[in-house]
């Protein structure tokens, strides 16, 4: 629920603004107060009076009101929300807000604001997938925007694919998992998650199963529970949750360097299933000679990111979680795992394949701290993220 949030929802200029007046009447009836900023092209979709009549607020549309500025200057809207939510997210508007410009009122606000952003993203598919775009939506990435969606499907002009703005309802689960005041409100967690790429060559990699499931379930319970999660994600076959920092990384050398910049974190939890070896990959790609002997791969060993978070002397998280992928004597192996890192939990699994863990929707752990090992019941990877979760925040109280 959003009771006493106030939401400074900026409406681009797309046919999914119509979209935005539903998402203004489910933000009041979770209990969220709504002050809509219309672009000039978005009021070409929705009038400024539809949504000043649903958000029974002032709606702002211009920089240069100069009543408005006597009243509140565009500085002062751009910091008096809880959260600026930008829906839809145009093309257009992402790409004034990577390239810092503020020539209107909507972009200046995004300037401006010391706020949290949440964007959610409408164009047609070819937009969203040219290079220009998705640059902007990494740059947005790295700069700590978060981001719902595109949805896949089809599309008002005709064409299918990624491109159509979330859903209102899924928008608003973003917003209530953002401003979830809980346990975890005001600390900082790390989460890894899904596998690493090795490259081998520039066309080939070694990987592992890991869909990423169980780290992006966390990072999702954890985000519930009020935390502010930065998500480091080797390429996961689910998508990131919504709501959180997402860093997209491939190999593990760029996860550590990438966990090392989002510390200090009050949290660390490493659900990654990070490749324990690295190729000295080929630069070019590698031929079969003709002779039929395979080529050799020179593997060299990774660094451990858990263990080196567990072991620094400054800047330690208070609370350090691993997981350890077992297939034998599980319990014992991880009980070890956790005394050789140094972590202060490890969340063992049995990867097996009968399990059908690795790449499924359940798992069953077995919880090792320091008092000893706790067997939990097999269940949805989401119950054991929010179970896990709710530990973390017990830790952390
Ligand atoms: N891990 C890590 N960096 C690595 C390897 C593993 O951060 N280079 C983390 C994983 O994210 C997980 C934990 O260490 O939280 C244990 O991973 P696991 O694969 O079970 O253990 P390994 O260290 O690889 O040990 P082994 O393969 O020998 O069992």
């Amino acid at each position: 629920m959003l009771h006493g949030k106030r939401i400074l929802l900026i409406i681009g200029g797309g046919i999914a603004a119509f979209k935005s007046l539903e998402l203004i009447r489910l933000i009041r009836k979770s209990g969220g107060s709504v002050t809509p900023v219309l672009t000039r092209a978005a009021q070409e979709f929705v009038t400024p009076l539809s949504a000043s009549a649903l958000a029974a607020e002032k709606v702002y549309t211009s920089l240069f009101d100069l009543t408005d500025e006597a009243e509140m200057g565009h500085i002062e809207l751009s910091r008096s929300a809880d959260l600026v939510v930008v829906a839809p997210a145009t093309a257009d508007l992402m790409a004034k807000m990577a390239g810092g410009h503020a020539d209107d009122l909507a972009s200046t606000l995004l300037l401006a604001t010391d706020t949290p952003v949440l964007v959610a993203p409408a164009m047609n598919v070819r937009m969203w997938l040219n290079p220009a775009n998705q640059r902007n939506v990494a740059t947005l990435e790295a700069d700590g925007v978060h981001r719902i969606g595109p949805d896949e499907g089809d599309m008002a002009c005709g064409e299918y694919g990624p491109g159509r703005m979330s859903e209102p309802a899924d928008i608003l689960g973003a917003i209530e998992a953002r401003l979830a005041d809980g346990p975890l409100t005001g600390q900082h967690v790390v989460v890894t998650s899904g596998p690493t790429h090795e490259p081998i060559d520039p066309v080939r990699y070694i990987a592992n199963r890991s869909s990423g499931a169980q780290g992006t379930a966390l990072a999702l319970a954890l985000s519930g529970l009020g935390a502010r999660v930065t998500f480091v994600t080797g390429p996961a076959s689910v998508p990131p949750p919504p709501g959180v920092s997402v860093v997209r990384v491939e190999t593990a050398n760029e996860m550590l360097a990438a966990v090392r910049s989002a510390l200090p974190a009050d949290a660390a939890v490493f659900a990654a299933a990070v490749a324990d070896w690295h190729v000295e990959a080929a630069k070019g790609k590698i031929k079969k000679d003709g002779s039929g002997k395979p080529p050799t791969l020179k593997l060299s060993e990774n660094p451990d990111i858990l263990a080196t978070v567990s072991q620094m002397k400054k800047g330690r998280p208070k609370l350090v979680v691993g997981f350890a992928a077992e297939t034998d004597d599980v319990v014992a192996n991880a009980t070890a795992k956790r005394k050789r890192k140094g972590c202060d939990w490890i969340v063992a699994n049995d990867v097996s394949p009968e399990t059908g863990i690795m790449g499924g929707h359940e798992n069953a752990v077995t919880v090792i701290d320091a008092e000893g090992a706790e067997e939990w019941p097999r269940a949805s990877k989401e119950q054991v993220a929010r179970r896990l979760a709710q530990r973390i925040a017990d830790a952390l109280a």
